[in-house]
């Protein structure tokens, strides 16, 4: 069996709305994300959520359900720093670590990382200023 059978038997669409309902407890909990979401999303808080299962699943499934631009839509998002991914992943790898076996919480983890590395060079890297933000 090649590998990417394998990591898709290991992931269902019931495990992924479970982590992003978890995750999004922590975010809503967080006093440094919160007011963000709480003053992008208001109350669609449906919506967003149904948004981001279908997000996951296109990531981890390969379902082609998201459709959208994070790029620019996290560019407009007032407050958005940098330094914030880190706490964005750090809740994000709780939630997986504790919902998922280790081998699944893996799976997840490494996607969230590269896509989050991804988003911050789209977002915010110079040509003409050091990279990783904030050295030398
Ligand atoms: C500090 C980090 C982050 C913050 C504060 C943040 C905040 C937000 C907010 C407020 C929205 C709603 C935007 C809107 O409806 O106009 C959003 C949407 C979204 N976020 Fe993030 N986000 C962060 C990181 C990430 C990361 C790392 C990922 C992916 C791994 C991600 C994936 C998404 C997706 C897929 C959407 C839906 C975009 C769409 O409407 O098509 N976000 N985010």
């Amino acid at each position: 069996m090649s590998k990417d059978v394998k990591d898709i038997t290991l992931v269902s669409e019931q495990q992924i709305r479970q982590l992003v309902d978890l995750f999004y407890d922590k975010v809503r909990a967080d006093p440094d994300l919160s007011p963000i979401f709480e003053r992008v999303i208001r109350d669609e808080w449906g919506p967003h959520l149904q948004k981001m299962y279908d997000f996951w699943s296109s990531v981890m499934l390969t379902s082609g359900r998201y459709k959208g631009e994070p790029v620019m839509i996290h560019r407009r998002i007032e407050g958005l720093e940098i330094g914030l991914f880190d706490r964005w992943l750090a809740l994000f790898g709780e939630s997986c670590a504790e919902l998922l076996d280790n081998e699944t919480a893996g799976l997840f983890w490494r996607k969230a990382v590269r896509i989050t590395e991804s988003l911050k060079l789209a977002m915010f890297y110079r040509p003409d200023q050091p990279w990783p933000m904030g050295t030398a």
